[in-house]
C-alpha cells in the first residue's frame, strides 16, 4: 500500500499547484510517485504542462513522477449508472412509483467517494511510494462517509435489511427474473459497500494516510479552517500540515506606493495566520510574480514549502489522538472522562447526545457518531465542557450495568 497525501482546501487557494509541487518534490528525491487529482474541475495537467489521461502516465519531464486524473463522472456511469437503473426498474416493479424510485437512487456524495475509492485501488495496487491527490474541495465529503443518512451509511446500516425486503416483496409481484436482476443488483451494491468500507479503513489509518490543507491568508478563512479541521478530525483523517499559500512577499524598509501597499497586505495576511494559534505550525508559500507551471517551477515552490526535508512525512501531527479517557476513584464511585481532541471555533456551536453506545457529537450542525470505548458503555453522562481544544464529556457507573 503507498502512502496517500490528500491535498484539500477550498477552491482557487493552490491545492493543484501544491499537490503538484509536493509530487514532482517526492520523485525528485528518489521516490516513485503518482499524483492524481479527482476534483471535476480538472487543472492539474495545466499545472504539470502535460495533457493527461485517467490511466496513470509518467510526465517526461520528471523522473519517476507519474500523474492522471480520474473522471468521477465516467466513474458513476460505470459503477453507479447501471445499478442505478436497475434498481429503479426492480424498484418499480415492486410497486414503488417511478418518482419514489429516483429519490432512492439519488445518493449524495457518490461521485467524489467513488473517486477516492479509485485513488484507494491505485495506492493498493500500483508500483507507487507515494500517492498525492489532488481533491478539490473534499473535506465536505469525507464527512458522508460516517453520516447514517448518507450514502455509504445507507448501504451498511439499511441495505442488508432493504435487500431482504424488496426481495420479498419481488418475489411476491414478479417473476423469477426481476428476482433474479435485483439479486445481480444487491450483490453489486454490496461491492460497492466494500470498496467503501475499505476506502474509510485506508481514510482513518494514519500511517496509510492523511491531509495536508491549504489555505490563503484571508479574513474568512480562518474560522473555515478551524471547521474543516474539526471536521476532518470527527472522521479520525490526520490532518499532518496546514499550508498558507499566498503570502506577499515583505518590501522590507523599500519605499513607495507599491511597497506601502505590500507591507499593508502582508501585515493583514500575518495577523490572520497569528490568529491561527492553537492548530500546530502553518507552512508557507509565498505568492510568486507568475503562475508556477511545469515542473522546474514546482519544484522552487516545493523547496519554499518543505525546505531541504524530505516532503513525505511531516513532523507536526495537527490532529492525532482523538479520544482519551482519564479516571479516578473505585467502583460505582469512579467518575470518568472522555476527552475528544478537536479544533473549536469560539461561537462553535457544539450538540451532545447519548444514543445507545455512542455518543452523537453534533457540531455546527454535522453530526458523527463517536463510538464508546466499552468501558463507557456501562456509564452515564453527567455533564460536557467545550474548549478551544475540544470536548470533556464526563461519566459515572450506571448502577444498573456495573458489576
Ligand atoms: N504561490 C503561488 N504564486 C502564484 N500563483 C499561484 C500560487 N499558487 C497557485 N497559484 C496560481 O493560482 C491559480 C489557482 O491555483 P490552483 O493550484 O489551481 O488552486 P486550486 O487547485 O486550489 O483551485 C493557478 O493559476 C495557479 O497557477
Ligand atoms: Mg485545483
Amino acid at each position: 500500500m503507498s502512502r496517500v497525501l490528500l491535498f484539500t482546501g477550498k477552491g482557487g487557494v493552490g491545492k493543484t499547484t501544491l499537490a503538484a509541487a509536493t509530487a514532482a518534490s517526492l520523485a525528485a528525491h528518489g521516490r516513485k510517485a503518482l499524483v492524481v487529482s479527482t476534483d471535476p474541475a480538472h487543472s492539474l495537467g495545466d499545472a504539470l504542462d502535460v495533457r493527461l489521461g485517467a490511466a496513470p502516465s509518467e510526465v517526461d519531464t520528471a523522473d519517476g513522477l507519474f500523474a492522471c486524473q480520474i473522471d468521477p463522472r465516467g466513474l458513476v456511469d460505470e459503477a453507479w449508472g447501471e445499478l442505478r437503473g436497475h434498481l429503479r426498474t426492480v424498484l418499480a416493479g415492486a410497486g414503488v412509483d417511478e418518482l419514489d424510485a429516483e429519490e432512492l437512487t439519488v445518493l449524495p456524495g457518490v461521485e467524489e467517494l467513488l473517486a477516492l475509492a479509485e485513488v484507494r485501488r491505485l495506492a493498493s495496487s500500483g508500483p507507487w511510494e507515494v500517492v498525492v491527490v489532488d481533491c478539490g474541495p473534499t473535506a465536505e465529503t469525507l464527512r458522508l462517509l460516517s453520516l447514517p443518512e448518507a450514502f455509504a451509511g445507507y448501504l451498511e446500516r439499511l441495505f442488508p435489511t432493504h435487500r431482504r425486503v424488496v426481495r420479498g416483496l419481488l418475489a411476491g409481484v414478479a417473476g423469477t427474473g426481476t428476482v433474479e436482476k435485483w439479486d445481480a443488483t444487491a450483490d453489486a451494491l454490496s461491492r460497492l459497500a466494500e470498496r467503501l468500507d475499505s476506502l474509510r479503513t485506508m481514510l482513518s489509518d494514519p500511517s496509510s494516510c492523511s491531509v495536508r490543507l491549504v489555505l490563503t491568508p484571508e479574513r474568512v478563512v480562518a474560522a473555515e479552517t478551524r471547521r474543516t479541521l474539526t471536521a476532518l478530525a470527527l472522521q479520525g483523517i490526520r490532518v499532518d500540515s496546514v499550508i498558507a499559500n499566498r503570502l506577499v512577499p515583505c518590501p522590507g524598509s523599500a519605499r513607495g506606493a507599491a511597497a506601502t501597499w505590500l507591507r499593508t497586505r502582508r501585515h493583514e495576511q500575518d495577523a490572520v495566520l497569528a490568529e491561527l494559534t492553537g492548530i500546530g505550525e502553518i507552512r508557507t508559500v509565498d505568492h510568486r510574480a507568475s503562475e508556477p507551471v511545469g515542473v522546474p517551477a514546482l519544484l522552487e515552490v516545493a523547496s519554499q514549502l518543505y525546505g531541504a526535508e524530505d516532503p513525505l512525512p511531516c513532523a507536526a501531527a495537527v490532529s492525532e489522538s482523538l479520544l482519551e479517557v482519564s479516571g479516578s476513584g473505585r467502583g460505582l464511585d469512579a467518575r470518568y472522562s472522555l476527552r475528544i481532541a478537536l479544533p473549536l471555533a469560539d461561537d462553535t456551536e457544539l450538540d451532545l447526545a447519548r444514543v445507545g453506545d455512542d455518543l452523537a457529537l453534533t457540531i455546527d450542525g454535522r453530526r458523527r457518531l463517536v463510538a464508546l470505548p466499552s468501558l463507557l458503555k456501562r456509564c452515564i453522562v453527567t455533564g460536557a465542557e467545550m474548549d478551544s481544544g475540544g470536548v470533556t464529556v464526563g461519566f459515572r457507573p450506571d448502577p444498573s450495568l456495573w458489576r
